[in-house]
């Protein structure tokens, strides 16, 4: 089969559905690939890219439809594009159901499966697909960069013969995925970075990120009856609202960038930067507002347009940020692409299996032979992750100390069987054994019992103490080992250098393995 990707027509997109690479990876799951001459230009890859990589080159959109069994795009086609879906063909783009009705329909009467990147679900096995988030960590990048672009003066502080410069304030409102990559580009450019989410847990995420978390405080009498502990009321509360906008109101003259990216699915964007925090703010301050496209964060934002207010405020409300860097936007959603190919080819054998069982393909896919799937069930995975357990039946104050007795006989009983018979092997032993090796024979079997009572106690969480202190056992056990190894018994000489070798690689292999771990969390 074959798959292609047409050039972009809606106006000032950039980013193209399949690279270079991307294509290679195509190939080897067996599909030929194909693009329209120039489609990824704008995004720097360029006709002769394509050809390089095997990649057949027609000339016009309408070649490509009619070649492509498999149509890849970024945004949802135009009605012409539409229109030129034949039935079987399976298209593969961003497309935004809810909204997009009509657009649905057609696809439907033409035949074509659809599939909408904007669908894929979000659950563990299809974050390689999920272009929402690929697109977003760039939006939250670039607003950073386009903030600087805009401000004129250092994110970071410096003291310079010429004059002391005072590090760049920088609040990020919502702390998603776009608010996070954000996060990290501020701290990186040396800002100091604040920032605020609805949802008290990201707090650690992002001072981790080197960024702090603007706190709200709540009196317990401010708190709505019924309303969640931990100095929290709920985000949608009224007061909740109120002590919001109040603590951003106290922080504005201060910041120089406000970045916002507070979203609530399926809702317009809530606003969150009122005209007065606006006009609080200095002259040259920076406002970008990734919110725009669903009515934006700040009151002043307008669509797809930079104002500046009559205090000298610039507010961004550009709504195409990762176009704005097609190249990266464009391998990744090219990889994104890729991998949800990969999940339509279980073979390898370049044939597209459109299964409909599958959580991923099911969850996407908005029309599929002649019918519209949208929206689709729920997706297993999350049904059994919410499937109740069964609640334990709830036990009378009585009934519960007689099975604590019950339980606690049991044990007992297992205890005194287990002793008993250790008892008796013990002295069954004691019976033909010398006395010398005896008394090492129960040092023996006391260190195996503690050992074992110690070892397998310790919980799962705990094991990297339990690895240090095993080095520690690790080095007694070379330090016994040296002592014998001189001796004059050859047997007692082996088993003395086995014990120093091996006892090494557990001392040696957990400081390889402490190291990678540390390098996990070391920057390059
Ligand atoms: P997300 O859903 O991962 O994050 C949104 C965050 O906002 C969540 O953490 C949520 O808890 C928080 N939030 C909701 N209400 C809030 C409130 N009242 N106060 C503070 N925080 C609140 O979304 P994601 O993927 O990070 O996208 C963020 C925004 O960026 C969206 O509006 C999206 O449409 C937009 N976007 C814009 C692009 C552009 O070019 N302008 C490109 C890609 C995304």
């Amino acid at each position: 089969m074959k798959i292609g990707a047409p050039k972009e027509i809606f106006e000032g997109e950039s980013r193209v559905a399949i690279t270079p690479d991307s294509a290679k990876a195509l190939q080897k799951l067996g599909y030929d690939v194909v693009i329209e001459s120039k489609a990824g230009e704008a995004a720097g890859f360029s006709d002769a890219a394509y050809t390089a990589a095997d990649v057949e080159v027609v000339k016009t959109a309408a070649a490509l439809f009619k070649a492509a069994d498999v149509v890849a795009k970024v945004r949802p086609p135009s009605d012409a594009e539409a229109k030129r879906l034949t039935k079987g063909q399976t298209l593969i783009s961003f497309f935004y159901p809810a909204a997009n009705e009509a657009l649905m329909e057609l696809a439907k009467s033409k035949g074509a499966n659809v599939i909408a990147m904007d669908m894929v679900p979000r659950i563990s096995r299809a974050q390689k697909m999920d272009a929402l988030s690929s697109m977003a960590n760039i939006a939250g990048y670039r607003a950073v960069i386009e903030a600087g672009n805009n401000f004129g003066r250092f994110f970071t502080g410096q003291v310079t013969a010429a004059g002391k410069v005072p590090p760049a304030k920088v609040l990020v409102v919502g702390a998603g995925v776009a608010g996070l990559a954000a996060i990290g580009t501020s701290t990186s450019l040396g800002a100091i970075t604040y920032a605020f989410d609805v949802r008290p847990e990201v707090a650690e995420q992002i001072e981790s990120m080197g960024a702090e978390f603007v706190f709200l405080e709540f009196e317990d009498s401010e708190l709505p009856d019924g309303a969640e502990t931990g100095g929290y009321a709920p985000p949608s509360s009224p007061e909740f609202q109120a002590k919001q906008l109040e603590k951003f109101r106290e922080i504005a003259p201060d910041m120089d960038i406000v970045i916002t990216t507070a979203l609530i699915p399926n809702r317009a964007a809530p606003i969150l930067w009122t005209k007065d925090m606006v006009e609080m703010m200095k002259p040259g301050s920076v406002i970008v507002d990734l919110a725009a496209e669903k009515g934006g964060n700040c009151e002043l934002t307008k669509m797809d347009e930079r104002v500046v207010t009559d205090n000298g405020v610039i507010i961004i409300g550009y709504t195409d940020f990762p176009s704005r860097m097609a190249t990266q936007a464009s391998t990744l959603y090219g990889n994104n692409i890729r991998h949800m190919m990969t999940d339509l080819t279980p073979e390898k054998d370049g044939q597209v299996v459109h299964n409909m069982e599958d959580d991923v393909i099911r969850g996407a896919t908005v029309t599929f032979e002649g019918d519209i799937t949208f929206p689709p069930p729920p997706p297993k995975v999350a049904a059994i992750a919410v499937q109740k357990k069964e609640k334990p039946k709830e036990l009378t104050p009585e009934e519960r100390r007689a099975q604590e007795m019950a339980d606690f006989q049991a044990q007992t009983k297992q205890q005194v069987t287990l002793l008993a018979v250790g008892g008796a092997l013990v002295l069954g032993v004691g019976l033909i054994a010398p006395a010398s090796f005896m008394q090492h024979f129960i040092v023996f079997i006391l260190s195996v019992f503690i050992g074992f009572q110690v070892i397998w106690n310790v919980a799962h969480s705990l094991h990297t103490p339990l690895m240090a202190v095993t080095n520690a056992i690790s080095s007694i056990v070379i330090l016994g080992a040296l002592i014998q190894i001189g001796s004059s018994s050859v047997l007692i000489t082996i088993l003395a250098a086995l014990g120093v070798f091996m006892a090494s690689i557990n001392i040696f292999g957990g400081f390889l393995v402490t190291r990678r771990m540390l390098a996990m969390f070391q920057k390059s």
